[in-house]
């Protein structure tokens, strides 16, 4: 494949951009490659790079493409939106009918804010928990993410660990203090430090961790979590910024039954713009700004524009709640024909799978926390992604990544794939001279 003219970018971008990227994990760096490839276009399932080449995309712009790129309905209300002007300053009415709507779907939530990106939700979310709680410590899970804010980049998942490393540098020490965590899933850890913890304010985690790579929660541990946060008035937050519209229209709560206190979402909402939401409980909702005073704000929260193309996206899928169970349906079929493969080839490998997310790891071992993850064969990893780019396929640059099934995605698109994972396990096996 010819990848000359993303080379070539990639060269000019590294004196203006550091590392040439915009977000780490988009350098292709932790796959062993030189540079990444460069989009111009993308329809439906199918990426198109600035060399020519068609790829199937199995990103999905990292979650908010479930319905593939460019849904005619949702670009329809794009250009609507686009030609009514493209930011007020000043509230609108479609920002009340997307909270209805998100309250709606997701019943634990009274009251909603919008917020340009997931992180935003997230911090704001951990700032409410703390004046609720009037406590300062946060309890969150190894390699879950929360975005990039300080007190939650601790031990935060796939964009650091992709390059090795667990915190990011230029945290004070003081927010390290605050931050608590803890294996995922583990509920003797997460019992022993609640007996001994009374500063707790939160437990933020991903429900369905999908930046350690797609961790599959025990029913059990999410319900002990609700139950300890309960007994110990401590705000449960759930993001579910990967799994909210996406693992079913009500999210992980939605799938295993249980209401946080708080909820972030991201991503679907705002049906490939950028937007952000946090939302819950109405005595905690209303301590935000300006019924309360937690303070959050933002020029492009509610930006009509996302707020449009969330609004289509969500509708769409509330109409067509039967695409969850297809999604389901396509996407197990998929893992079901790949871990085939793995027995055929004697891979070292395993998939965990939900919905229309799933990560092969390559390790025997079902990978059911960060520790496993790390675990995992970085070098089968990077032979998988070179093969599967090379048979035009676009599969996540980084082990800890989930791969994201879309609607868009068709038979051509699962014959393919299923091909270019044959083809990467022949590749691993020969590089392991087997
Ligand atoms: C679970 C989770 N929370 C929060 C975020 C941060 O969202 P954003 O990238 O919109 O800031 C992400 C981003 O990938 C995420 O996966």
């Amino acid at each position: 494949m010819n990848i000359k003219k993303s080379g070539e970018i990639f060269e000019r971008s590294q004196k203006s951009i550091p590392g040439g990227v915009n977000s780490p994990v988009r350098a292709f760096k932790s796959v062993d490659r030189q540079y990444p490839i460069f989009i111009e276009t993308a329809k439906g399932s199918r990426l198109y790079d600035v060399d020519g080449n068609e790829y199937t995309d199995c990103i999905g712009s990292w979650g908010p493409m479930l319905l593939g790129h460019n849904n005619e309905r949702v670009l329809e209300a794009v250009k609507k939106s686009l030609d009514e002007g493209t930011s007020f300053g000043l509230p609108t009415e479609k920002e009340v009918e997307l909270a209805e709507l998100i309250k709606e779907c997701y019943p634990s939530i009274d009251k909603v804010r919008l917020t340009t990106s997931g992180t935003e939700a997230a911090m704001a979310a951990v700032r409410l928990a703390r004046a609720y709680t009037q406590k300062n410590k946060i309890i969150k899970f190894e390699g879950c993410y929360h975005g990039h804010s300080d007190s939650l980049m601790v031990k935060a998942g796939s964009g650091l660990l992709t390059f090795g490393h667990q915190d990011s540098n230029g945290i004070t020490e003081g927010v390290m203090k605050d931050t608590i965590t803890l294996p995922f899933g583990n509920s003797e850890k997460l019992i022993e430090i609640l007996d001994s913890e009374e500063e707790a304010a939160c437990i933020i985690l991903e429900p369905v961790p999908a930046n350690m790579g797609l961790i599959i929660p025990e029913e059990g541990f999410l319900k002990l979590l609700r139950e300890k946060c309960t007994e110990k008035n401590i705000v449960l937050i759930f993001d579910e910024v990967i799994s909210g519209f996406r693992v079913s229209l009500g999210g992980a709560q939605e799938l295993f039954n249980i209401t946080p206190d708080l909820t972030v979402l991201g991503k679907i909402i705002g049906g490939g713009f950028p937007v952000g939401a946090f939302g819950g409980k109405k005595e905690i909702m209303d301590m935000v700004a300006p019924v309360g005073n937690v303070y959050h704000a933002g020029t492009l929260s509610g930006n009509p524009v996302s707020v449009s193309a969330g609004l289509e996206t969500i509708n769409i899928l509330k109409e067509n709640r039967e695409i969850y169970n297809t999604l389901e349906k396509r996407t197990k079929e998929l893992v079901l024909r790949i871990e085939e493969l793995i027995e055929k080839y004697n891979i070292k490998a395993t998939v965990n799978h939900i919905g229309s997310l799933y990560t092969i790891f390559f390790s025997d071992k079902k990978v059911e926390n960060l520790e496993d993850a790390m675990a995992t064969d970085d070098k089968a990893y990077n032979t998988y992604f070179s093969s599967m780019l090379e048979d035009g396929i676009i599969v996540p640059p980084s082990k800890y990544e989930a791969h994201f099934i879309s609607w868009a995605h068709n038979n051509e698109d699962f014959e393919k794939l299923i091909a270019g994972v044959e083809k990467s396990f022949i590749a691993i096996n020969q590089n392991s001279g087997r």
